[in-house]
């Protein structure tokens, strides 16, 4: 990797201000001072900025429980990014694997690495996504049979692929469904006669919203929670 990449991914350093510090000298590689932003770098290579040993960050995967009135947006508008709820640098590199709506809570992943969220997103990977949902009528069981072989929405040229529907009261379900079409859980329940009034997302795929973290909190996956995406 070029130096001035390096220094821009191990530090806040912009791009311009890498070059800037390398060329005034206060970056070394093993010991040697080194003037030139196009010095690749290598494996096993220790490098210093004003003495301190730095590193190439790795790729980020966090998990978020999102509360309501946050916006899957990185940036704010009528309402806070829900960036805001987290702590790291550079978050401008980070987005978010699967939006939630504004008034959706529970977990959001969030990473710098596209090709990952492509995996979590994209619907030819079929990943998971386990929804709790709060309904505004009674469910009936023709709008389960509905829902479990696939509902028509309304402007999408095929139906829903299959959905899990498991009953927890007469106004509460856990539904699972394998793609992540724009407001497609509360769309699924428009279409069998419904209305959603409460929307958290518990799992994707094999990670689970970790229990111990409230609203607002955060924290970066386990390797093994990044690789159960596949
Ligand atoms: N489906 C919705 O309708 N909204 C969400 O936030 C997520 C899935």
């Amino acid at each position: 990797m070029r130096l001035d990449k390096y220094i821009c991914e191990s530090t806040t350093l912009t791009r311009s201000q890498a070059k800037k510090v390398i060329s005034q000298g206060r970056v070394k590689s093993d010991d040697k001072i080194v003037r030139s932003s196009a010095y690749k770098t290598s494996e096993g290579e220790e490098i210093r900025f004003d003495g301190d040993i730095i590193s190439v960050r790795g790729l980020r995967y966090i998990m978020l429980n999102k509360p309501q009135d946050f916006i899957c947006s990185n940036v704010d508008e009528q309402l806070p990014s829900l960036f805001n709820l987290i702590e790291a640098d550079k978050k401008e590199q980070l987005f978010i694997a699967g939006r939630l709506d504004a008034d959706t809570t529970g977990l959001a992943l969030i990473t710098d690495d596209g090709q990952w969220s492509h995996k979590v997103t994209s619907p030819r990977n079929k990943c998971k996504k386990r929804y709790r949902v709060g309904l505004d009528a009674v469910i009936t069981d023709e709008a389960i049979a509905q829902l479990k072989e696939g509902v028509q929405l309304n402007a999408e040229p095929q139906p829903c692929l299959p959905a899990e529907v498991e009953i927890i009261s007469d106004t509460e379900v856990v539904l699972t469904i394998s793609e992540g079409k724009y407001h497609q859980v509360k769309r699924m329940f428009a279409a069998v006669g419904n209305l959603v009034i409460e929307l958290h997302r518990e799992q994707i795929g094999d990670i689970e919203l970790d229990a111990s973290l409230a609203p607002g909190e955060w924290r970066y996956l386990t390797a093994a929670e990044v690789k159960s995406i596949g």
